[in-house]
């Protein structure tokens, strides 16, 4: 509003004050932006079950005004408590150009959102027009992960060195921010998919609800990815494992195993761990023609689906297990920039992402190695649709404290080589 004012009037006032009023606008919005930040961190985001996601996508029920109101309200309380967490980062990495970057996106969204604060629900015109507004949002969002941990994270490491509390801080932030991000984009699809087009089916998956599939085949989904992964792998090795595949479903044996599910979620996961397994074997096996197959075993139970991948890679020792789960961390060279094809390892983030997926449902991913044999690694899902309730990041003080307290001392011996002086020791 007074921008325009001052552009019109800048003749009579001088190019110089118009400049200064055009840096008061700014600043003016930067500080509402501020006071819209403060204000949404301090609610806790609401987690919504799967079957809600079901319940409110199907038939009659999906209604755009419904979601309108509860999107203009949850989306900025989403993005302003993880905006509030950013902050909590090390001054050295918030001021990488990178955090600045994806901060800046964040901003855009929230003040995108911000617009529709007043208007009025009940006009078709202003929902429409939110719609729209929404479906640019995840594009904007599209390259957050490799700009935070390429940039964020590499930049910081490379000028500062690893210093393991940071490192510990680093990881703790990366796997909240990126939850975050998964909800966001998860309701933002939802509402794009169920009311961005004159109808509500989704062209490719007629039978789906938004991105969720309520009777998702899983074997299918496995044998999808394991289909895709193989094609990498064959482009790579030359060849590629076979894949060996079992269901048990309690409820009925003779029925494929099904829930209600987002499967690219689960494609997701699948698709890294099947990476994963091919690689392992393949540089095992290097020369021989011969490869042990992948095997998966997919069992309903009462409680959970679990998904199992096991090869026959060689394994990973226990001590290592754990750092697999960091962002950066690959055993595979560096994939080339030119962005022509996927690689089939090198970014390092296949695990932590497809764990956080798993997560992100209430479930998980977790890795149990053989070293020396080979792998297995486990998927998690909740069977019932109402167990699986989205986990997301609150910022509170006990997130707060999580950057801010010293981390305590080690409380467990350090186990030396060898006991330094065995005289005592036999004394003893
Ligand atoms: N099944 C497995 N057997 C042996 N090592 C594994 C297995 N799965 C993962 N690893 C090790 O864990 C590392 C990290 O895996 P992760 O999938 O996170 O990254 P990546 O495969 O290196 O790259 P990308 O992000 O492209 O997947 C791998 O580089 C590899 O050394
Ligand atoms: C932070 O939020 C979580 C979840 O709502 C809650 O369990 C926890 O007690 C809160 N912590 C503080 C210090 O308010
Ligand atoms: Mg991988």
């Amino acid at each position: 509003h007074s921008m325009s004012l001052n552009i019109s009037g800048s003749k009579k006032t001088g190019t110089s004050t118009c400049l200064l009023k055009i840096v008061r606008a700014l600043m003016s919005n930067a500080s509402s932006m501020r006071k819209h930040i403060d204000y949404y961190s301090r609610f806790s985001p609401s987690p919504l079950s799967m079957k809600q996601f079901l319940d409110f996508g199907s038939g009659e029920n999906a209604c755009e005004r419904t979601s309108f109101t509860f999107l203009r309200q949850e989306l900025p309380v989403r993005l302003a408590n993880i905006m509030k967490e950013i902050k909590l980062l090390p001054d050295h990495l918030l001021k990488t150009p990178s955090v600045r970057l994806v901060q800046s996106w964040y901003m855009q969204s929230l003040q995108d959102i911000m617009e529709f604060k007043e208007k009025d629900a009940d006009d078709e015109k202003v929902t429409y027009v939110f719609t729209d507004a929404v479906i640019k949002i995840p594009n904007r969002h599209n390259d957050v992960i490799p700009t935070m941990v390429q940039g964020g994270v590499v930049e910081y490491k490379e000028t500062y060195g690893t210093d393991p509390i940071v490192s510990q801080n680093v990881q703790y932030f990366l796997d909240r921010f990126y939850m975050n991000r998964i909800s966001i984009r998860m309701l933002l699809n939802q509402h794009t998919l169920l009311f961005g087009g004159k109808v509500r089916v989704n062209p490719a998956h007629p039978k789906q609800i938004g991105s969720i599939d309520p009777h998702c085949t899983v074997t299918e989904v496995v044998r999808d990815a394991y289909e895709n992964a193989r094609n990498l792998c064959d482009r790579y090795y030359m060849n590629s494992p076979e894949l060996v595949l079992e269901e048990f479903n309690v409820k009925d044996d003779r029925k494929p195993v099904t829930l209600g599910y987002v499967p690219s979620h689960l494609y997701h996961m699948v698709f890294e761990l099947f990476k994963n397994a091919m690689r392992a074997t393949m540089e095992l096996y290097e020369d021989s023609m011969d490869y042990p197959s992948v095997h998966v075993q997919v069992a309903l139970g009462s409680e959970d689906l679990t998904v199992k991948v096991s090869d026959r890679g060689g394994g990973v020792p226990l001590r290592k297990i754990e750092r697999l789960f960091t962002y950066t961390y690959s055993t595979a060279p560096p994939p080339s920039m030119d962005g022509q094809r996927s690689p089939l390892a090198g970014y390092g983030y296949g695990l932590p992402i497809s764990r956080l997926y798993a997560r992100y449902f209430q479930g998980d991913l977790k890795l149990y190695s053989l070293e020396g044999y080979g792998t297995d690694a486990v998927i998690y899902i909740r069977a019932l649709s109402t167990e699986s309730i989205e986990r997301l990041p609150v910022y509170n003080k006990s997130a707060w404290k999580h950057y801010k307290t010293m981390h305590e001392a080690e409380d467990w011996c350090i186990p030396s080589k060898e006991p330094k002086d065995m005289t005592t020791f036999r004394s003893f």
